[in-house]
């Protein structure tokens, strides 16, 4: 009896992964000397004529291994609710995501190995990847091969040299009713789109100008996990910023934007998808 429970226990905490402990929330990286070489060619670069609305289209490729929905074969209705979540997530700051198409494609080597830097990765995106600069290609895969990954983006200054690796690529059971615990309410999704947006991690740069490039996100030493009551890691009595979709929180805990994040997303966008 006792045996049989610790199996299921076990088998339960294998199928969940453990989900709160072992996250590893976000692979969007990118080092101190890259960031300030990007943020001197935004600076030389920045468009000033900039829109504060505007509506952008979403591809969606589903890379599953086989028919269930553990294998990353995600429903349509899961699919609508998450870019519900999306249009919910980017309300206050101006930006729409119209869902134009999906694409199914059945592939175990994508599905369990496409992760930053890998040749499935390549491989998949160099397949699938469809529309221009100002569309937004998203991949749900399984991160098999990286457990406890959520998602990674890639930067809109990248574009030009690489336009083939822009887009998303995210864990398939982040989606709004996935089976990852605490990261299954769909803002995996929010936030590798803030870093396609521009956007940096809150804590970037630590507690020290510049940081995150953006004057108004609370400086922040690390990112925070879970949802703290509340965070002081620069010791300098502001808040962390917690709450904010660019740190590392649970779903639930993630609700903010800046005003100084969504001035950044539109001047990103203009100067770099001429949106
Ligand atoms: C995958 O999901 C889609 C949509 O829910 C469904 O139509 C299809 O039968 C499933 N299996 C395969 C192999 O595509
Ligand atoms: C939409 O996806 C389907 C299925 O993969 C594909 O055949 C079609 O070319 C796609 N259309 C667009 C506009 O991307
Ligand atoms: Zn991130």
């Amino acid at each position: 009896m006792f045996n049989q429970l610790l199996t299921i226990a076990l088998a339960a905490s294998l199928a969940l992964g453990d989900p709160i402990k072992k996250v590893d929330k976000c692979g969007t990286r990118i080092s101190p000397e890259e960031k300030a070489a990007a943020e001197a060619r935004f600076q030389a670069n920045a468009v000033t004529s900039l829109t504060n609305k505007a509506t952008i289209d979403v591809y969606w490729h589903v890379i599953y291994a086989g028919d269930a929905l553990e294998e990353g074969n995600i429903t349509d209705s899961q699919i609508a609710d998450q870019i519900a979540v999306l249009n919910h997530d980017y309300g206050p700051t101006g930006l729409s995501f119209n869902h134009v198409n999906t694409s199914r494609t059945l592939n175990a080597d994508w599905f369990n190995s496409a992760s930053p830097d890998t040749g499935e990765e390549r491989d998949m995106k160099t397949a699938l990847r469809v529309g221009g600069v100002a569309d937004i290609n998203v991949y749900s895969v399984g991160f098999t091969d990286e457990y406890g990954l959520l998602g990674y983006s890639v930067f809109p200054d990248s574009y030009e040299s690489d336009p083939i690796e822009d887009g998303l690529v995210i864990f398939y059971a982040s989606l709004p009713g996935g089976s990852m615990l605490g990261y299954n309410g769909g803002q995996t999704f929010t936030h590798e789109l803030g870093h396609w947006l521009g956007l940096y991690h809150t804590f970037e740069g630590g507690c020290g100008s510049p940081g995150d490039y953006v004057d108004d996100t609370p400086p922040e030493d690390s990112p925070s996990t879970g949802c703290p009551r509340s965070r002081d890691t620069c010791g300098d009595k502001i808040a962390d910023p917690i709450h904010n979709y660019m740190d590392y929180g649970t779903d639930a805990c993630m609700t903010e934007w800046t005003p100084g994040q969504i001035a950044r997303i539109f001047s990103q966008i203009a100067t770099y998808r001429g949106i």
